[in-house]
């Protein structure tokens, strides 16, 4: 049975120390959430983001944004890992050290077991507080003002997601840990981004620089296909259940990404 991947990028994985997932919406999509920049489905295909992920949206349309994002909650929550996630957890059988580091809200690596997981762009599940910055689960959300948003019990303010919006910065701790693990990867697979949001889409540039083998998961081009050693043309669901059967599975592994 010819082999389906090709031998080096085997190799690669079945030595690795040190591997990183670095994940965009991609991952999700086959999980029935929808990424944002894919023409027709992508939700800034159909909703303007300037007028629901930063700061002045919020100050301007507050209820808007709020309700925009308990949609998606609500969304997300129907969902769940989709076999691109649960190929991901399994990787920690066989790697002394996988990170997961991710672009992604919505929980799902956690849900498919993974067990370190840097959230660069926070969690759709969590909400703080606009003004003091105090987590604030839902049992405690005070009633809502004038503004249709649910109050800080705390301090008054309004509630928001805790999620980096445009213009804001990412979360010190996360941006860290996951600059670290880039630089220690000997492996990393991107998967399903499109490497065009700062500073996440340079941890893969750090990674290389580092001298780790860069592995690409995506249906289409990127603009960090360029820096790829390989690249994978597939939806994650698909490739990387393959991948991980290929490397570390019993059988041949035989599938149509060669
Ligand atoms: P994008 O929507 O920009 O890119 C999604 C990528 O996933 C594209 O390259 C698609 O080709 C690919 N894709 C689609 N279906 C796939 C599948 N089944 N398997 C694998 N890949 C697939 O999403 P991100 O790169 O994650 O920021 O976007 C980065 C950031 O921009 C997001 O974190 C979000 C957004 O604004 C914040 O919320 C801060």
């Amino acid at each position: 049975m010819p082999h389906l991947f090709p031998l080096p990028l085997v190799e690669r994985l079945r030595t690795a120390r040190h591997l990183v997932v670095f994940s965009g919406a991609g991952m999700s999509a086959e999980s029935g959430v929808p990424t944002f920049r894919d023409a027709q489905t992508g939700l800034w295909a159909r909703y303007d983001p300037t007028e629901l992920a930063s700061p002045e949206a919020f100050r301007r349309h507050p209820k808007r944004v709020w309700d925009w994002y308990a949609w998606r909650r609500e969304l997300v929550r129907r969902a769940r890992p989709n076999p691109g996630h649960e190929a991901v957890a399994r990787l920690e059988r066989w790697v002394p050290q996988v990170t997961v580091v991710t672009q992604n809200v919505d929980g799902l690596h956690q849900q498919a077991g993974s067990r370190r997981v840097i959230e660069l762009h926070g969690n759709l599940h969590r909400t703080v507080c606009a003004q003091c910055r105090r987590v604030v689960p839902p049992e405690a959300w005070g009633p809502p003002g004038p503004e249709g948003v649910p109050r800080c019990p705390a301090c008054g303010g309004l509630l928001r997601p805790d999620v980096v919006w445009f213009g804001e910065g990412l979360p010190q701790d996360a941006w860290q840990a996951a600059v670290r693990a880039a630089q220690r990867a000997d492996v990393m697979l991107v998967v399903g981004t499109s490497g065009l949001v700062q500073p996440a889409a340079s941890l893969p540039v750090m990674a290389k620089e580092a001298g780790a083998y860069l592995v690409e998961v995506n249906p289409r081009p990127s603009a960090l296909s360029p820096l790829m050693d390989h690249t994978l043309r597939g939806p994650a669901g698909q490739v990387l259940p393959a991948l991980v059967q290929a490397v570390w599975g019993t059988d041949q592994g035989f599938s149509k990404y060669e």
